[in-house]
């Protein structure tokens, strides 16, 4: 492991250049105006910043030669204009025009990350490996972008500024120039040395700062607002900051100390005895008289500044092969093809759904084409193997039948959802619609046929409108909304909303947003599937959060709703679904028998067992 990790941190300088080129490309293709003037920038300011120099020693000798003064004040003339006008430029550009292209390329990298992360397979979030790295691509891959053509448009104006310098020290003297030459050789493997302990230290720190964001998370959000004041988990969070704490000054305190001994010593006494040696050695020049006052002055001082330039042209420079390891797993996010792909043929009007001796495992291994944890997968591959969520499942629904699978928790009745939604593929059989394997049909057209509301609905911080219409809403939709909430039972506490649809969920973003109960939120989430014309309506206990008089009313909805139209229907609680059509009975991932209620009551079996103990908990 460690051998390979050391393998990924050295790149040759072609993948170096490559990764970064590719970004180059990107940038220059999403925001043109920006590539463009982040390189125009560079090399305008490059000659800005060797100005000042030329024009001192301009002035120097003017001064040597005994020129009148008002030859020298023309020079300081031109030099106060030239200055002024570059600064108006440089903050109009800094200030102004940056930032807006910035952040337009900000948008336009995130809709790309965002249409990724859409398409990507629910697997993936499931696989805390792969989560890190969506997780760092999303936080970096902006703030990455520009700082790589911002430093593409430092480093040209480096190159000029050093240049034009560097050849004028030159003419001074060649000696001097040689030096500066060995200083930036040195420079560069000091970076080059500080940048690979950056980049372990990022990558030691990441999974703490991701604790400590999380820790934060729980006490800034409102989720966990209640439970934390009632619960001991508040002494629990606090040793595990104090833990994670300790391990993040443990990180700074190791890497601190071997940034320190690059820094502050090496580097510094380096810097310094090349500065003052040349300073000497320049002295010793004038004293014999070899270079006059003015060209001492102005070849010290622009030493000095050559140094920076050449210090800082080397510090970014070596940025670079950091800079490709981000791109690496940004690429490597990028190019993760999902497994979960879209068939061609367009989803037909429902009439069937069957499930063929379908098998599935929640297997991490699921990402074999994500090259980078490739290693890490083959080791969990072998942990997971064995552990079926579903085994050798079949059964067969037709259209306007309305069935129920029962069963405890943890028996599969989710992960049977999902795979009907082809969240998830099973790993082994098949899901058939009208008798097609709905791997065949195209993705959107078949999950658009599908109203599910699961065990774990999420409300948006959006307003109520858009949660029951789950995504747009234009007013031509105001009356589908309504119904659909009064048939969900929520018709009371709408007319109750001053502002009815518009209101907005949550107080994210809005004083005067409202916050649902538990089964408010609920019924919200069942009349998303009311709002549009499904033809399968699938509801993963959905009155989980709901009193009796609810769920009783909520039931008749459905049945009045959906009287048309075929429903799957989830619960535990067996005396909601004993109307069903038929009963599919599930425990520990297998199909224990089926039927309606009175013929599963007369088999005597697991149901009618576990509908027994229910009613007679009811009767208590
Ligand atoms: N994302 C997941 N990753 C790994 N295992 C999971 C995941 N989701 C569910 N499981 C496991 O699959 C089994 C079935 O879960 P589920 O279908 O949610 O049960 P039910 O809905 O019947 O309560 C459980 O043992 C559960 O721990
Ligand atoms: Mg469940």
């Amino acid at each position: 492991m460690k051998n390979s990790n050391k393998k990924k941190l050295r790149q040759s300088p072609f993948r170096i250049l490559k990764n970064n080129l590719r970004m180059v490309f990107k940038v220059a293709r999403l925001t043109p105006d920006y590539f463009i003037s982040m390189i125009f920038e560079g090399i305008v300011w490059g000659f800005i910043n060797a100005a000042y120099s030329v024009f001192t020693v301009k002035l120097f000798d003017a001064l040597d030669m005994g020129k009148p003064f008002s030859e020298c004040a023309v020079i300081i003339g031109c030099m106060a204009a030239f200055y002024l006008f570059a600064y108006g430029v440089d903050a109009w550009y800094w200030h102004y025009y940056n930032p807006l292209v910035k952040q337009k390329l900000h948008l336009r990298l995130h809709r790309e990350l965002f249409e990724k992360a859409h398409g990507l397979d629910v697997a993936c979030y499931d696989d805390p490996e792969f989560y890190n790295d969506f997780v760092w691509a999303m936080d970096e891959s902006a703030t990455r972008a520009a700082e790589i053509i911002g430093d593409i448009g430092k480093l040209i104006n480096r190159i000029v500024a050093g240049s034009t310098l560097f050849a004028l020290i030159f003419t001074i003297d060649y000696k001097v120039s040689v030096v500066l030459i060995v200083n930036a050789v040195l420079y560069i493997f000091i970076n080059q040395f500080a940048n690979k302990i950056s980049f372990e230290q990022e990558k030691e720190m990441k999974p703490l700062y991701r604790k400590r964001n999380y820790i934060n998370r729980i006490y800034h959000l409102q989720d966990h607002a209640k439970e934390l004041r009632i619960s001991h988990a508040h002494d629990l969070l606090m040793d595990e900051m104090d833990d994670n704490t300790d391990k993040m000054v443990a990180c700074a305190r190791k890497y601190g100390k071997k940034y320190f001994l690059l820094y502050g010593i090496f580097n510094s006494v380096l810097g310094n005895v090349i500065y003052f040696g040349v300073m000497i050695y320049m002295f010793t020049r004038l004293v014999d008289g070899a270079v006059l006052v003015g060209a001492f002055t102005a070849s010290t001082g622009m030493i000095w500044q050559v140094r920076w330039l050449l210090s800082d042209f080397v510090e970014r420079i070596t940025k670079f092969p950091k800079h490709s390891l981000f791109l690496e797993k940004y690429y490597g996010f990028l190019n993760f093809e999902s497994r979960t792909v879209s068939g061609s043929e367009s989803a037909p009007a429902f009439e069937t759904l069957e499930l063929k001796n379908v098998s599935f495992k929640y297997d991490f291994s699921a990402n074999p084409r994500y090259e980078y944890h490739a290693a890490d997968h083959t080791e969990k591959k072998n942990e997971s193997e064995g552990t079926y969520a579903l085994k050798n499942v079949s059964m067969k629904l037709n259209k306007g039948e309305k069935i129920a699978i029962v069963g405890y928790n943890g028996a599969g009745k989710t992960t049977l959802i999902k795979l009907i939604l082809r969240l998830y593929d099973p790993t082994e059989g098949e899901v058939l619609m009208n008798g097609v394997d709905v791997k065949d049909f195209k993705l959107e057209e078949y999950r658009g046929r599908i109203g599910s509301v699961f065990q774990d609905f999420k409300i948006y911080a959006a307003s109520l409108a858009e949660n029951v219409m789950n995504g747009r809403y234009t007013d031509a939709d105001r009356i589908t909304v309504e119904k659909a909430l009064e048939a969900s039972g929520f018709g009371e506490k709408l007319s109750a909303l001053e502002n009815g649809i518009s209101t907005t969920l949550t107080r994210e973003f809005d004083d005067k947003g409202t916050n649902l109960s538990g089964g408010e939120a609920q019924k919200v989430a069942i009349a998303r599937v009311f709002a549009r014309p499904y033809d399968l309506i699938i509801m993963d206990e959905p009155s989980s959060a709901l009193d009796p008089i609810a769920e009783y009313e909520l039931n008749r909805a459905i049945a009045d709703y959906a009287a048309d139209k075929t429903v799957i229907f989830i619960s535990h609680r067996l005396s909601t679904t004993r109307m069903a059509d038929r009963i599919y009975m599930f425990a520990n991932g297998t199909l224990e028998e089926f039927g309606s209620h009175e013929e599963l009551m007369a088999k005597g079996g697991k149901y009618a067992e576990m509908f027994e103990m229910q009613a007679e908990k009811y009767r208590i």
